[in-house]
Order: structure tokens, then sequence, then C-alpha cells
């Protein structure tokens, strides 16, 4: 077990005495608790992309995993500890030795590290999860403490459902844990229960009574099961709480936590009333909400508070009279303070390399000067399809290329016939980029079914698609369709993404994804199938497939 021990160093914590007043520290949680929501899990690589875009955005804390979970867990953490952040690195950890030695492991390389010990401490979990009693959790959170302070000199405890908690043994155990050590206590509501006049009368109530809290940071942790995520947190924050545990877009185990870019701007707007400030470069955060988005496959709501595609949009006519007259009559932030895009419609076929570079840029996004070039390539291929080119399309094409443009497999052909009350019918061919070719034909019960089917075959993959979602990105009847899929693969699940303005193409591209990366990791020949060998697909061919069907 290591047993480095890392300096507390950079700014001060809010309850510290050269902190500005009115300093709330963001931690966010994005890659912990986001992360292991369903359909929220991100590769090692995407988990160093975000944390490179928090770190820009300006949260103090990154929570970059759960160490002891999964050897891949530990080794994202890691990276993301080894990367050049200006937040500090934070791992979670039980109270045990074993998870807590992962934890400290993995944030050995961050110039600034954390770890974060959590035990449960209500009766129902203490009960039915743990089968302690209230003297054992006291025991296991104040050795754990000890041990986490001897590898790391920030730590952080929680009490897990701590709003269900009697308030007597949380002041108990608070107390203890700071006696022990721990420099940050978080009172999580995991369960989403509290109401803000609840949580407020609570935190009131630690800052009197918990011996030592006055040299500690009070942390907020709120679930948003009833809608109250950010509202409870809001009011922890009003009772003293000068650290608030958030995600982008909510993201967050069942309904989510409390969001981020909600939580900043309504302490931003309405500092007239809570007298309190973040470290936030609020005009990143409409990009760092699409990046996440755009990893995730998880399309942000249209009317999202400060994010959402309808946040700073007016359509009825008495709202665009007022605001005509005066923007404040119907604007409480301005959408550029959020790093909303003044306009959808960017670019178009004339545009150039420069106004594209801009616009990537612009967007929180960034591409190497070789990948750029065949993204322009991509770009001009679809203003000469599409009309108008908007944010949506650029990141779609941002993303996609940085899949897509990896191979090995690239979808060569795709013929696709389809009768309304009959089958459907997909060829298609494949290139590999070692010379390679497959060709596959197959039937299904919709276009996107057969094109499936047929790609599946070609892969000669044991791949089961569990779940397929096609968006239309932008607008009009011109706007690109993106396909977001997850299969199952040798018990793993496996998400793929694609996006054209056909959604047919979408899917298969969505899928392709799926097929490449696991060719990269385990080099496989695809199947040749007997009815394509001598060429492509003719749409003589296709015709007779069709009248057969
Ligand atoms: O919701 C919760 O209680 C948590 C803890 C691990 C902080 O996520
Ligand atoms: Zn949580």
């Amino acid at each position: 077990m290591s047993t480095a021990s890392f300096p507390h160093a950079g700014h001060a914590a809010p309850n510290e005495p050269d902190a500005a007043p009115g300093r709330v520290l963001i931690f966010d949680t994005t890659l912990r608790d986001g992360e292991q929501a369903p359909g929220c899990s991100m590769t090692r690589a995407q988990k160093l992309r975000m944390a490179r875009i928090l770190d820009e955005l300006g949260v103090d804390i990154i929570e970059a995993g759960f160490p002891a979970a999964s050897d891949e867990d530990a080794a994202a953490v890691a990276a993301i500890a080894a990367a050049a952040h200006r937040a500090r690195i934070c791992a979670l950890a039980r109270c045990q030795e074993s998870d807590i030695a992962a934890a400290a492991r993995a944030v050995e390389a961050a110039a600034q590290a954390r770890i974060h010990l959590f035990i449960a401490t209500s009766p129902i979990h203490r009960e039915h999860k743990l089968r302690m009693s209230r003297a054992q959790v006291l025991d296991a959170a104040i050795a754990g403490v000890r041990r986490a302070r001897a590898l790391c000199d920030d730590v952080e405890f929680s009490a897990e459902d701590a709003l269900r908690t009697e308030p007597e043994f949380l002041i108990e155990v608070f107390g203890a844990v700071i006696a022990a050590g721990a420099r940050t206590i978080n009172v999580p509501d995991t369960v989403g229960y509290t109401t803000p006049a609840e949580i407020a009368t609570l935190f009131a109530r630690l800052r009197r009574e918990v011996a030592g809290i006055e040299r500690v940071v009070l942390s907020t942790h709120c679930h948003d099961d009833l809608g109250m995520g950010v509202a409870n947190s809001l009011a922890a924050a009003e009772a003293g709480a000068r650290q608030i545990e958030c995600t982008l877009n909510g993201i967050g185990e069942r309904a989510g936590n409390a969001a981020l870019e909600e939580v900043v701007m309504a302490l931003r707007t309405r500092a007239d009333r809570f007298a309190l400030n973040t470290a936030i470069d609020s005009t990143r955060l409409y990009a760092a909400s699409r990046a996440l988005s755009g990893m995730l496959g998880l399309e942000v709501a249209r009317n999202k508070a400060i994010v959402g595609d309808n946040a700073f949009a007016h359509e009825a006519g008495i709202h665009q009279h007022g605001m005509l007259a005066n923007r404040t009559t119907y604007e409480i932030m301005r959408p550029e303070d959020v790093g909303f895009p003044h306009t959808r419609l960017v670019l178009g076929r004339h545009s150039g390399r420069h106004a594209l570079r801009e616009r990537i840029g612009m967007l929180g996004l960034r591409v190497d000067a070789e990948r750029f070039e065949m993204l322009f390539a991509e770009f001009k291929a679809l203003a000469e399809s599409k009309r108008e080119v908007l944010d949506a399309d650029i990141e779609a094409l941002v993303l996609g290329a940085a899949v897509h443009s990896r191979g090995p497999w690239t979808l060569a052909a795709l013929h696709v016939g389809t009768y309304v009350g009959g089958a459907s019918i997909a060829s298609l061919h494949l290139r590999h980029c070692d010379g390679r070719s497959a060709r596959e034909t197959a039937t299904g019960n919709g276009p996107v079914h057969a094109t499936m089917t047929a790609l599946v075959r070609a892969s000669g993959l044991d791949l089961e698609v569990v779940e397929l979602r096609v968006r239309s990105i932008g607008f009009g009847a011109g706007a690109q369709g993106e396909a977001v899929l997850r299969v199952q693969h040798d018990a793993q699940e496996l998400r793929g993404r694609g996006t054209s303005t056909d959604i047919v193409e979408a899917a298969a591209l969505a899928i392709l994804e799926v097929i490449n990366r696991i060719e990269r990791t385990h080099p496989h020949p695809p199947s040749l199938s007997p009815t394509d060998r001598n060429g492509n697909l003719t749409h003589d061919d296709l015709d007779q497939h069709l009248s057969v069907a």
C-alpha cells in the first residue's frame, strides 16, 4: 500500500482564513456519480477529455471515479490524476482498507489530491445493507478517516443517506471524523428525499452542534428524485454549505444529481439573495454540456434550464414584443453568459477553413491539424447536401469524425430498398484498411433493421443490439439524423454513435463504430456473404431481392 502523503496545496478552501468571502467550491461528480448511472458509462479516453473540459470550466474538485469498483475505473482515475489539471482530483472509497489503498494509488500523481470516504449512516442502510450497529458504523468511519489521512492530506467524509439519519447520530459521527482528520464533511441526500426548508434546518443544526465544524468545509450532495436537487443544494448553501456536489446536465444515479449549470447560474443570477460565488467560467457551460451529451448520446431536453435549446428562445408574440422593447422583460440571464450560440445558423457551402476552425473552437471542441483536413472535407460534403450547417451538425461531425476516421472498417457502399407493409432489404460493402472487403445482404422489418442485420452478419461477431435511439439534430427536413445504440458483446456493453443526413446510414455508422472498436482490440476477419462474393450488389439485384421478399 502506498504511503505517499499529498500536499493540501492550491487555492484556499472557503473556510480557510485566506479564502475569499462567499466562495462556494464546486465539486463535480460527473465522472463518478454521473458516470455510474445507466447509459452514462464512458471510456477512459472520454473521461480524460471530460476532465479537461471540467478543468477549463473552472470546477474546484473533479471526482474522477471509484477505483475499487474495477481496474478500469482505477486506471481512468490514475490517468486523470496524471494529466495536468488546475482542479483537485478526488477518488471515492468505502471505509475499507483495500478501497482506501486503491483510491490513494489512483490519485497519487495528482498535483492536488483528495480521498472521499463514505459509509451509510441511516437506520435503513445500517439495518438492511450494512447489518451494522451505530457503534460499528462510527468505528468504521473513524478508522477509515485515520487510514486515509495517513495517505492523503485532504480527506472528505460522507455520511451516505444523511438526510434519513437520526440528526444526533450524524452530529456524533461528524464530530468524530473531524477529530480523526476529515477536512470536508459532506451531507448527502442520497435518495433525493429532503426539502429546501428541511435541509436548511439540518445544516443550521450541524453548524451549531458538531464539534470542530468551524475547521472544515461543509458540503451538500443532493439527488433529484423529487425534482428538488438544485433547490435543496441552494438551501444548504444559504444555510452554510461551502461546497456543492453536482454534475453537468444533472446526470447521476436514478433521477440524477443537482445540475452544475443550474446551481452555478442560480448563484450568479441571484447573487442579490445568495451573496455567494464560484470560480466557474459560465461562458463555457453550454459547450461543456453539449460535449457531455454528445459523448454519452444523451440528449439535453429542449426545455432544460440554462443549456436546453429553448432556454433562450422566445416564441409567443407578446414575449417577442417585450424582448424587442427591452431584453430584461423576459430574460434574466443573457445567452452569452452561458456561452449559448448567438445564432444556430452558422456555416454554409461557401464557408472556408478559417470559419470552420473558429466555430469548432467556439463550441469548445478541439481537432488536430490532420483530422481537421478530413473534417473540412466532410463539412463541405455536408454543406453540399444540406443548405444550413448548424452548430449541432458541426458537433456531430467533430465527434463522429473522431470515431469513424479511426476505422479499420469503412462503409464503402450501402443500398437499401423498402416497401411499406413488406420487408426491407439492405446490401452493403465494407472495406478494411488492410485491403480486405466484405459484402452482405439481409432483410429486416424496416430499412434500419435490415442494415444492422447485414452489418452484424458481415462482422462475423456475436452482437446484440439492446437499444437504438434515432433523433434529428438541427431543424427542418434537411436536418441530420443521429443514431445512438447500445450493443451487448461478450458480456460487455458497448455504445456506438453515427450521424448522417440519412438515418439508415447514421444507424449503420453507429454499429460500425462498435465493430471497429472490437476489431481494434481483437482483430477478427469478417465473414463474407456467399451471395456477394462476386462483387457489388447492383440495383437490379436489389429489385430482385425486393420482389422475392
Ligand atoms: O449519493 C450519495 O450518497 C453518494 C455518496 C457516495 C456521496 O453519492
Ligand atoms: Zn450520490
